[in-house]
């Protein structure tokens, strides 16, 4: 069974509702025809805007974090109920941005994964290495311990609701990207990893797994021609209808 490519944009901390609603009504017509899944996941704020503007389209819309507890005195942050009564599909879960800046963890990005799972939305989970580690010869260790840690008490049912994005964190926002070899033996390791955790029929069928880091409209297709490549969590990129549709359209 072929796993289905998923690409997906990762806005981060970019777009009002105004320039939402642009971007959306932009790249409507020119991803309609896509062969994979595509995604785009904003800020808060842009959700709602995003799905009602998605409305009818092959877009899906996902947050970019997500609390670990139903409810209760965590300011500033968002349950997985309130991203699903707005009609958010998708959820990314332990990106580097927010394990380097916000405190994350190997647990808390656990706590996370359970809670959005549990809600019925899709997890889009992040492991990767950084510099130091990649030059410490570790890479295989770093994203192994990440994926089991994710993925502790999380049972086979589930794999199908959890894409896993392999971002080396000094490929991203740096115009640098890894070799699509480097990428696809790195996404190897993390197949290999969940043929362990659950079964190899599982890992090979049902989990899909992302390539992200200066992932962009000339080399996503250099990317995507690995076998071990199943889509893209497109950071810079996926900021322009046209750049993102590029990658989207892969294929054609
Ligand atoms: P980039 O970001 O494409 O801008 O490198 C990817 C990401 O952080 O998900």
């Amino acid at each position: 069974m072929a796993r289905k490519p998923i690409i997906a944009g990762n806005w981060k901390m970019n777009n009002t509702i105004a320039q939402t609603k642009a971007l959306v009504a932009d790249l409507i017509p020119l991803v309609k025809d896509a062969n994979c899944d595509v995604v785009i996941c904003t800020p808060y704020t842009d959700l709602a805007a995003a799905v009602e503007a998605t409305k009818g389209s092959n877009i899906h819309v996902g947050a970019e974090n997500v609390h670990w507890a139903e409810k209760g005195a965590f300011t500033g942050e968002i349950s997985a109920d309130m991203l699903k009564e707005l009609g958010v599909e998708y959820v990314i879960v332990g990106h580097s941005e927010r394990r380097t800046y916000f405190g994350e963890t190997d647990q808390t990005v656990n706590a996370r994964v359970k809670a959005a799972l549990s809600r019925g939305l899709k997890v889009i989970l992040c492991v990767g290495e950084t510099l130091a580690e990649r030059e410490a010869g570790v890479t295989a260790e770093v994203v192994t311990r990440q994926t089991k840690a994710a993925f502790e008490g999380i049972d086979n049912d589930e794999l199908d609701n959890i894409v896993i994005a392999y971002e080396p964190v000094w490929a991203i926002g740096t115009g640098k990207t890894a070799t699509a070899q480097d990428a696809n033996d790195t996404i190897k390791i993390i197949r290999d990893c969940m043929a362990e955790l659950y079964c190899p029929k599982c890992a090979e069928n049902r989990v899909r797994i992302q390539y992200g880091g200066s992932m962009n409209a000339k080399n996503a297709k250099e990317l995507m021609a690995m076998p071990e490549i199943d889509g893209g969590l497109i950071g810079g990129a996926s900021l322009k209808a046209e750049d993102f549709a590029k990658v989207v359209g892969f294929d054609k």
